[in-house]
């Protein structure tokens, strides 16, 4: 078992991911199951960064996100394709980094706290989209490239590889 409280927020980002992503793989193990790697990437990167709301949206129908395992308050509960960051994020495979979620026309509020946000897609081992990992802030500009990579590298995971 990797240590109880991980704590990475004096960590250079760099350092920081691969912390998580070595944590990730000693809670692992050899369970291959999706809902519980969710589960525990939420609660290594919530509690070890200290974000606001750290969690997966899943892709439940061609064109519908339902949320999956989290850390924060309440999530909303489905959230379609093209809607706010998570819906954008699926709709079109892609990272999205939101420095102010002010700035982003049809963000969905769930916590009014939130500032800014990203959002990675999250692939299945047929390069299938499965879900997205969404990662709210309460600090405006708290996301960059570095996050990106380091999230990125975790959500290559559900790929198996
Ligand atoms: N921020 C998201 C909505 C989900 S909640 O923040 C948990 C969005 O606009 O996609």
């Amino acid at each position: 078992m990797a240590e109880t409280l991980l704590d990475v927020r004096h960590e250079p980002k760099a350092r920081a991911y691969e912390m998580v992503h070595a944590a990730l793989d000693q809670v692992m193990g050899e369970t291959r199951d999706p809902v519980t790697a969710m589960a525990t990437i939420s609660a290594l990167l919530h509690h070890g960064f200290g974000f606001l709301w750290t969690g997966f949206y899943r892709v439940v129908s061609p064109e519908l996100l339902r949320v999956g395992p989290y850390q924060g308050t309440l999530g909303c509960l489905e959230i379609a394709f093209g809607r706010g960051v998570c819906g954008t994020a699926a709709a079109e495979r892609r990272t999205v980094i939101v420095p102010d979620v002010h700035e982003f026309p049809g963000h969905i509020t769930c916590d009014a706290r939130s500032r800014s946000e990203i959002v990675v897609p999250v692939f299945g081992a047929a390069s299938e989209l499965i879900a997205v990992l969404d990662i709210d802030s309460e600090r405006a500009n708290t996301f960059d490239t570095n996050d990106q990579a380091g999230l990125e590298r975790l959500a290559a995971w559900f790929t198996g590889a």
